[in-house]
C-alpha cells in the first residue's frame, strides 16, 4: 500500500513587486512515494525547496506559493485525500492533526506564548472532538505526555518556562495526540545542542514504533539522517538528485552532490580539513539549464549543460538523476 503518492509536482512562488513579476521554481518536477510505517528523510542545502515541498504535501499552500502541476494523493484507508483539490474546511475538520500533523520549522509557533501548554492541548483537541469529560481529557493528556517520556509538569508551564528542546518535544507531543498516519517535521532538531537533539530524535523514533505512523522529516544535517531515516531523498535546486534506502545513500552514493554531502560529514579522529563545494546553490528564479548542479559539478560534461537528467531507478528503490548513471535494465 502507498500512503502518499506525489507525481510531477511543480510549486512556484509567483510575486509581483513594482510591476516586476518573479517566479521562484522552488519545487520543479518532484515525484516520490511514501509507505506506511517508514521514516523518510529529506536533505539538501538551504533554499533547495525542502520547506516548500512539505508545505504543499501538508496542504499549507498560501500566496505567493502555487501548485501549478502534478498531484499529491494520500491513501489513509477509508479516507483518500487529493491534497491539491481538497477544501480548506475538509482539511481543517478531518485531515489536519488527525491524519497529517505538521511540525513546522521553528515549530514553537504552535505553542501560544500566553497560554499554558495544557490549554494549547485543550484548544487543539477541543477543536476536533468536543471535550465533554474534562477529567478524562486530563488523564489521557497526562498519559500521552508520560508515554513520550516528558515530565507531567510541562503541562502546567508556559512555553517560555521550557527549554528549546523541551518546547520542541511538546510540539511533537501535540502533533501526535490523534495518532496521525503521517507526521511531517521540518528541521525538528536544528538549533538544539547535540544531546538535546538526541532526545528529540529518540522521541520521534519511539513514536513511530508505538503508533506505526509514517514520519517525513527535513534536515540538512546528514548525520541525523544516518541515525534516524529508513530512506533518504536528496534535493538539489527544487528537484530530486537521489533517493535510496539510508544504507545505500551512505555506503554507495551515486550522485556527485550526494557524494559531496557524505564526504562533508565529520569523521571521528579525522584531522584533514574538508574540501568545500565550489559556488553556491543556484537562484531558483533563474536556475541553470540542463542539470541544475552542473555549474558546481566536478564531473560536468557537455550534455549536462543542456539536458535535464531523468530520475532513473538503478536498483531496488535507488533512484538517481545524473547523466553519469545509466538505468538498469531490469
Ligand atoms: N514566501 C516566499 N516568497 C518567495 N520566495 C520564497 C518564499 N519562501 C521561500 N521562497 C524561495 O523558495 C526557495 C526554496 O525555499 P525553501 O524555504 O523551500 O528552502 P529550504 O530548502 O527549506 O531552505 P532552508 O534549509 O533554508 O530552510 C528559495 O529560493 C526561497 O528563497
Ligand atoms: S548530470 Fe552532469 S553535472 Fe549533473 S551531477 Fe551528473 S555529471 Fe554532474
Ligand atoms: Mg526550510
Amino acid at each position: 500500500m502507498t500512503l502518499l503518492s506525489v507525481k510531477n509536482l511543480r510549486a512556484y512562488y509567483q510575486t509581483e513587486v513594482y510591476g516586476i513579476s518573479r517566479t521562484v521554481r522552488a519545487v520543479d518536477g518532484v515525484s516520490f512515494e511514501l509507505f506506511p510505517n517508514e521514516i523518510y528523510g529529506v536533505a539538501g542545502e538551504s533554499s533547495c525547496g525542502k520547506t516548500t515541498l512539505i508545505k504543499v504535501i501538508s496542504g499549507n499552500i498560501k500566496h505567493p506559493l502555487k501548485a501549478l502541476e502534478g498531484s499529491v494523493n494520500y491513501d489513509f484507508g477509508e479516507n483518500r485525500v487529493d491534497m491539491l483539490n481538497v477544501s480548506q474546511d475538509e482539511l481543517r475538520r478531518n485531515i489536519r492533526w488527525k491524519e497529517i500533523s505538521y511540525v513546522m520549522q521553528g515549530s514553537m509557533s504552535v505553542l501560544n506564548p500566553v497560554r499554558k501548554v495544557i490549554e494549547t492541548f485543550r484548544d487543539i483537541v477541543d477543536s476536533h472532538e468536543r471535550i465533554t469529560d474534562k477529567q478524562k481529557f486530563l488523564e489521557e493528556t497526562r498519559a500521552h505526555i508520560n508515554r513520550l517520556g516528558l515530565p507531567p509538569d510541562v503541562l502546567n508551564s508556559y512555553p517560555h518556562q521550557l527549554s528549546g528542546g523541551m518546547r520542541q518535544r511538546v510540539a511533537i507531543a501535540l502533533a501526535t495526540v490523534f495518532k496521525p498516519a503521517m507526521i511531517i517535521a521540518d528541521e525538528p532538531t536544528t538549533a538544539l545542542d547535540v544531546v538535546v537533539q538526541r532526545g528529540v530524535l529518540q522521541m520521534l523514533k519511539e513514536i513511530q514504533a508505538i503508533s506505526n505512523n509514517t514520519i517525513l522529516f527535513v534536515t540538512h544535517d546528514m548525520a541525523v539522517h544516518a541515525n534516524v531515516a529508513d530512506r533518504v531523498m536528496i534535493m538539489y535546486a527544487g528537484r530530486i538528485a537521489e533517493e535510496a534506502p539510508t544504507e545505500s545513500i551512505f555506503n554507495a552514493p551515486l550522485h556527485p552532490y550526494t557524494q559531496h554531502l557524505i564526504r562533508s560529514l565529520p569523521m571521528i579522529g579525522e584531522k584533514s580539513t574538508k574540501v568545500s563545494l565550489k559556488g553556491t546553490p543556484p537562484n531558483l528564479a533563474n536556475p541553470p539549464s540542463g542539470c541544475r548542479f552542473h555549474p558546481r559539478c566536478p564531473y560536468v560534461m557537455d550534455v549536462c549543460r543542456t539536458e535535464v537528467p531523468n530520475l532513473v531507478t538503478i536498483k531496488d528503490r535507488h533512484r538517481v538523476a545524473c547523466h553519469l548513471v545509466k538505468e538498469e535494465s531490469v
